[in-house]
């Protein structure tokens, strides 16, 4: 079956296969695929997660981190940069003020570490939110490979998701955009992972699209591997060069900035056909790369964004990558700007829900907007 032809099946609700070739040349056609690839996934969206959004409340805790990825700002060889690391009573009171506006669902993120004292700060967090809100939040961590104790850990203190991005599925590639330091492993990430699946965890990962040397048929191999993982939530983004990493001397192996942000949207899309029933979020990384990031993303197939709570003067130095947006507006503001622009485009922000992805639940909710009655009360409402 042509392309064309099999996404026009999958937009009418049939069952058309997309193989590896067929992602990779979905990936490769100029403009005028995008056009019947979002339509495809944008009724694929409908017909399972729905409409709505969901939100997560970022906390950058500490931008220190043990490793040295080519590409990251945070990178430890990075002497430049100063790095920080939020108390507990700081990392409280913008989880509170998250809550105060309504938000359900926390992500604490980090650079990776793994000595005791990041490790007991993070379980102090989760223990609180834990002993505050119970069962109405959920927490997520985004703190890097750990050992199988430290998650145990977590877990038990009352972690319930995982974000550990692959950042590709290609082994050699991967070599590439890292140190062979022993630090860096390829197999080690997947066992990772797969860890967390082992460990009830609600299990996200993601890959850094646009990365010099990578090609289409690579990132093909990303969105089946992240099928046939069965992630249950997805975080993509596009490379964004950072002049102090090493990678910056490479940017000319890299695709155009424009390219990396139609990459990134139809690496959204194809999962979105592959995976129906998973979370994927609009990156901050593609919000940097177009002020329309957040529309095109959810356009695209996404239905989680991702406000940061971080407080302001931290967050220049959770320095990822350059040109990395810092609007220093109350949460509260941001949510209102945001469930405009998402309800012009037909969808409806629900800060207040967990937002658990039905990958993982497999039971269909529905949601109510704010402000309307059946908030949190789903239990007639499945269909
Ligand atoms: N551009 C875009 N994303 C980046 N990340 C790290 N460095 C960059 C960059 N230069 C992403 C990685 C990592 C996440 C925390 O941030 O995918 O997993
Ligand atoms: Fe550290 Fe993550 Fe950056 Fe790598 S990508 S240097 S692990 S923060």
């Amino acid at each position: 079956m042509l392309l064309e032809e099999g996404l026009a099946v999958i937009e009418g609700g049939g069952e058309a296969v997309l193989g590896r070739d067929d992602l990779a040349d979905c990936l490769r056609r100029g403009p005028s695929v995008d056009e019947p690839l979002f339509r495809a996934a944008s009724a694929v969206l409908s017909r399972t997660v729905g409409p709505w959004v969901f939100v997560r409340g970022i906390v950058e805790m500490t931008n220190a981190c043990r490793k040295n990825c080519y590409y990251c700002g945070l990178r430890s060889d990075h002497s430049a940069l100063p790095r920080y690391s939020m108390p507990f009573e700081e990392i409280a009171a913008a989880i509170e003020s998250g809550w105060a506006a309504g938000l359900r669902s926390f992500l604490l993120q980090s650079g990776e570490l793994l000595g005791e004292p990041h490790i007991a700060l993070v379980e102090k967090v989760l223990r609180w939110a834990d002993e505050s809100w119970g069962d109405s939040v959920r927490m997520v961590l985004s703190t890097g490979e750990l050992p199988r104790a430290a998650l145990e850990r977590l877990k038990a203190a009352g972690g319930g998701r995982y974000l550990l991005r692959i950042e590709t599925s290609d082994p050699v590639l991967y070599a590439k955009l890292h140190p062979r330091d022993g630090l860096h492993r390829f197999e080690e990430r997947i066992q990772c992972l797969r860890n967390l699946r082992k460990g009830g965890w609600q299990a996200g990962s993601g890959v850094l699209i646009g990365v010099p040397w990578q090609t289409e048929e690579s990132l093909a191999g990303d969105l089946l591997f992240l099928r046939d993982f069965g992630i249950d939530m997805c975080g993509m983004g596009p490379w964004i060069e950072h002049s102090g990493t090493p990678l910056y001397a490479s940017r000319h192996e890299a695709p155009s900035r424009e390219r990396r942000v139609s990459l990134t949207l139809r690496m959204i899309a194809l999962l979105r056909i592959l995976m129906p029933d998973i979370n994927m979020s609009a990156t901050t990384a593609l919000q940097t790369l177009t002020p329309t990031g957040l529309e095109r993303g959810l356009a695209a197939g996404a239905n989680v964004f991702m406000p940061n709570l971080t407080p302001t003067r931290y967050r220049l130095d959770y320095n990822l990558y350059e040109g990395k947006t810092v609007v220093p507006d109350r949460i509260e503001d941001v949510l209102d700007r945001m469930s405009a622009r998402c309800a012009a485009m037909g969808r409806t922000v629900v800060p207040g829900e967990v937002g658990d992805p039905l990958h993982f639940t497999k039971a269909p909710p529905v949601y109510s907007p704010p402000g309307e009655e059946g908030v949190g009360d789903h239990d007639d409402q499945v269909h």
